[in-house]
């Protein structure tokens, strides 16, 4: 990893605090537009039994939601932040979580079946970079969300109290996510999921004048 790309952990404990859902908070997820979806791709995607890697699992939220509704899988989860690791741990202590950043992830090529990421590709520090280690150790299936800015803006980066950088994709980024997705076929793509009602946003995106979601289904085409 060179020094552009060096992950670091959550520091801030209000944002660390916001993830580490208990499970009857993770109840209610399906309030959530964002989480409502996405959770139903990886159902639909995920063949009983299959493998499934969740970049930024945060406190275990998306293993727990999927359990409860009676998936089945080998559940493999990684996030930067130690205490939110040690939180899945704690709570679901059979399951296999590991601190690892997804900018460098310590797994071979096509290792997991389904490669799941909400919330986190756009607020590593290369957002480019995450969707091609997350590519990599996908066989088949990519389900992520991206934010996007309005149309006719360049590439942002949005600095909030909480949470670091926020990476708004313009013309560049959605060119180079073209040809990232190059080899493969969208099965989805959602935009603007989550973001009906502004006012129930997280605060540090409320700020931001333009956001756009969204959400990737993608299978890695086999020759
Ligand atoms: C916005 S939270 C989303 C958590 C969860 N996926 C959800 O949607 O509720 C982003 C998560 O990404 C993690 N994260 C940030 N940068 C990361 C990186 N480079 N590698 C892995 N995880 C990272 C943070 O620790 C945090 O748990």
């Amino acid at each position: 990893m060179n020094s552009q790309t060096q992950a670091k952990p959550w520091a801030n404990q209000k944002a660390v605090r916001h993830y580490d859902l208990t499970p009857d908070q993770v109840q209610q997820l399906d309030n959530d537009q964002t989480w409502f979806f996405m959770s139903r791709l990886v159902a639909r995607h995920l063949p009983p039994g299959s493998s499934l890697l969740d970049l930024g699992c945060a406190a275990g939220s998306l293993h727990s939601l999927l359990n409860k509704r009676g998936v089945k899988m080998q559940y493999t989860g990684v996030d930067v932040t130690p205490e939110l690791i040690q939180a899945a741990k704690h709570r679901y202590p059979e399951i296999n979580f590991q601190v690892a950043s997804a900018l460098e992830l310590p797994f071979e090529d096509a290792s997991f079946d389904v490669v799941f990421s909400k919330g986190t590709l756009f607020v590593t520090q290369d957002p480019h970079e995450a969707l091609l280690q997350a590519l990599r150790v996908a066989k088949r299936t990519l389900i992520v969300d991206l934010v996007l800015n309005k149309p006719g803006e360049p590439d942002q980066t949005v600095t909030t109290e909480d949470r670091g950088s926020v990476h708004l994709l313009g013309p560049q980024g959605l060119s180079e996510l073209g040809r990232a997705l190059s080899g493969c076929r969208v099965v989805s793509n959602l935009l603007n999921v989550g973001l009906t009602h502004r006012d129930q946003l997280h605060p540090a995106y409320q700020k931001m004048n333009y956001l756009k979601h969204l959400v990737l289904c993608v299978h890695k085409e086999t020759k």
